[in-house]
């Protein structure tokens, strides 16, 4: 067994060792969704500004700079959706009955996370056939020499934009959730934080919701155009 592993089985055989796996695992994702909406408002400047931005990722370290970002994400995923099961099921198997109250309450939100989880997993495998494996033979065309391009021509469909929408809108609420419980796990639990920290978790999840959506919405009112 190496260090990796080792490590990983040690904070695995404890539900608090896998609420820290959840929580580390959803911060470099939070930190992911704010860097790509950093590049796609690239948008707003211009196709010369986006693409060049498509292009220096593609050939960062002579190209090895995508998979190293794709491996170290696809690894994250995989790990925070892991022992998310794994806790819930632990969980449940631990509950006792004078808990019904508190269990009750936890469970109605740890559902909405889940359903909010496995629509941006969907959301996320409908995405990179959308964009990154470029299913459509028009978006393939386009993304080889102009990234800017297809982004346009793959919002053309009012379907494809509510999709979109209603996703980045249940990522919100994951994440409104989602970021606050990363400080908890972490220890940040006065009083004093606790409604800093709910107010910062809902202004994150606000500015990437109306980031994300207004690309979408912005092609579909003809303000960012081909
Ligand atoms: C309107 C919103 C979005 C736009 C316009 C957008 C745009 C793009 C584009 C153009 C690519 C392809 C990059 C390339 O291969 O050149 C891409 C890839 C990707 N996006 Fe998004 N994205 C959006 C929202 C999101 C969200 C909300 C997530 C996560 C929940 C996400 C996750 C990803 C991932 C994981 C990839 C694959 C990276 C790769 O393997 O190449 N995107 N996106």
């Amino acid at each position: 067994m190496n260090a990796i592993t080792r490590c990983l089985a040690t904070y695995w055989s404890s539900s608090i060792g896998k609420k820290l796996i959840v929580a580390l695992t959803g911060l470099v994702l939070v930190g992911f969704l704010a860097g790509h909406l950093s590049g796609n408002l690239l948008m707003y400047v211009g196709r010369e500004a986006f693409n060049e931005y498509a292009h220096f990722l593609h050939t960062m370290l002579h190209g090895a700079g995508v998979w190293i970002a794709r491996v170290v994400l696809l690894a994250m995923l995989v790990l925070h959706v892991a022992a998310t099961i794994s806790l819930t099921r632990q969980n449940r198997a631990a509950r006792q009955p004078y808990e019904f109250k508190n269990t009750l309450q936890a469970s109605k939100s740890s559902r909405i996370m889940i359903v909010s989880g496995l629509t941006i997993l969907a959301f996320v495998v409908f995405h990179i056939l959308h964009y990154t494996v470029r299913v459509d033979a028009d978006l393939a065309k386009l993304g080889a020499t102009d990234p800017y391009g297809m982004v346009i021509v793959g919002f053309k469909s009012p379907l494809v934009v509510m999709f979109y929408i209603i996703s980045m809108s249940l990522l919100c609420s994951h994440l409104t959730h989602g970021v606050a419980s990363i400080f908890q796990t972490l220890g940040v639990r006065s009083k004093k934080a606790q409604s800093s920290i709910k107010l910062f978790s809902q202004a994150y999840s606000f500015a990437i919701w109306a980031g994300f959506i207004s690309i979408p919405i912005s092609v579909l009112a003809g303000l960012l155009k081909f």
